[in-house]
């Protein structure tokens, strides 16, 4: 058995190993080689998250979702690329509109070469996903153009908070399923489709990585509030700083209607105030961290793990499917 990547999988049947290393080793050089530019500056800022790291989730579900049919096809490799491509791109933007000063460990490419520079390079990576995707035919460009769209509904909506009498719940879990879910579900999709899989399976592996989505960034939201740097690689609180309710904060707010406890109300009121300042951002951390409300929304997420485990029921037993089961676990049991 070995241990496969950030996520700690084990898998425990060597084919699989070696398949999902070869095909990962293979996407973090043509990553490398995608965020290359003649124009050294350009390089540098493309390269530069890059470089950084990141979980490489959305790879490796392309790798694991390839096992349901040819896992060496042509096209496998590079869907994955597109994927990351695309992710890596709208997380330059998502450090603009957060105002985020460290990504993946490392300086933001927004503290770091100002706003302007952050949104180019993002353009730039979605061109250079695009040149790649293009190659692999008009449905795997509709399907990603979709997805695009749908994670920038939600990115863009998230801004505008839920229109007048809209369930701020309902609104939120839109919102996730759009900036999240939708490109998710690609990496399961394309690893399914590339390979050759047949469509029932594509079908299961798109759905999956939508509900697996959700669930990781409701994780992500929760990681918000309970990890610290050195573990996300990302500043604890930019969230309630920015004043963007997650479901912690949503679960503390219906408390708070609903019984109205002082302690409750008055953490609420902490949290929907001016937060700029580091020690009162400290405060409401060290607050929320222990508040019940925390605990229900790692159970809430819990359960979204186990919906996407449960897509995965019909699929034929073997190791690939176990590490999709898994998977579940590990995104909503991470420490980063
Ligand atoms: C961060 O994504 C944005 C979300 C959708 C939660 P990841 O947590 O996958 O970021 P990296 O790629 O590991 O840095
Ligand atoms: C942004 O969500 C998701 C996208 C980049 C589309 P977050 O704002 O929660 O992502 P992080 O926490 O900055 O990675
Ligand atoms: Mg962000
Ligand atoms: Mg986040």
């Amino acid at each position: 058995m070995t241990v496969v990547g950030p996520f700690g999988l084990s898998v425990r049947d060597q084919a699989l190993e070696a398949d999902v290393l070869t095909g990962l080793s293979a996407v973090e050089a043509s990553l490398l080689d995608a965020a290359k530019s003649e124009v050294p500056f350009i390089a540098e800022a493309a390269q530069h998250l890059v470089r950084a790291g990141g979980k490489r989730l959305r790879p490796l579900l392309v790798m694991l979702a390839a096992q349901f049919g040819d896992p060496y096809a042509p096209g496998v490799v590079p869907s994955a690329v597109v994927v990351e491509l695309t992710h890596l791109a709208t997380l330059y933007h998502d450090d603009v509109m957060d105002e985020a000063d460290v990504r993946r460990g490392v300086q933001s490419a927004n503290a770091r070469w100002g706003n302007s520079v952050a949104v180019l390079t993002g353009d730039f990576l979605f061109a250079r996903a695009s040149q790649i995707l293009s190659d692999l035919g008009p449905e795997a460009v509709r399907i990603q153009a979709e997805a695009f769209e749908r994670l920038v509904t939600g990115q863009i909506l998230e801004t505008a908070g839920p229109s007048a009498g809209r369930d701020p719940v309902t609104h939120y879990l839109d919102v996730i399923a759009g900036k999240a879910g939708s490109l998710i579900a690609v990496a399961g999709r394309f690893g399914a489709l590339m390979s050759g899989a047949p469509e029932s399976v594509v079908d299961i592996l798109t759905q999956y990585g939508e509900r697996l989505g959700v669930a990781f960034q409701l994780a992500d939201d929760i990681l918000d509030i309970a990890s610290d740097t050195h573990e996300s690689g990302k500043t604890p609180g930019t969230d309630l700083r920015e004043g963007i309710p997650t479901l912690p904060v949503l679960l503390l707010r219906a408390r708070v209607e609903a019984d109205g406890e002082k302690e409750d109300l008055e953490l609420l009121e902490l949290l929907e105030g001016d937060l700029t300042d580091d020690a009162t951002l400290a405060e409401a951390l060290r607050r929320l961290r222990t508040h019940p409300s925390l605990e229900q929304a790692r159970r809430e997420t819990v359960q979204y793990a186990e919906a996407a485990r449960a897509t995965l029921t019909p699929l034929p037993e073997c190791y690939a499917k176990s590490a999709l089961v898994e998977l579940c676990d590990a995104v909503v049991h991470r420490a980063g």
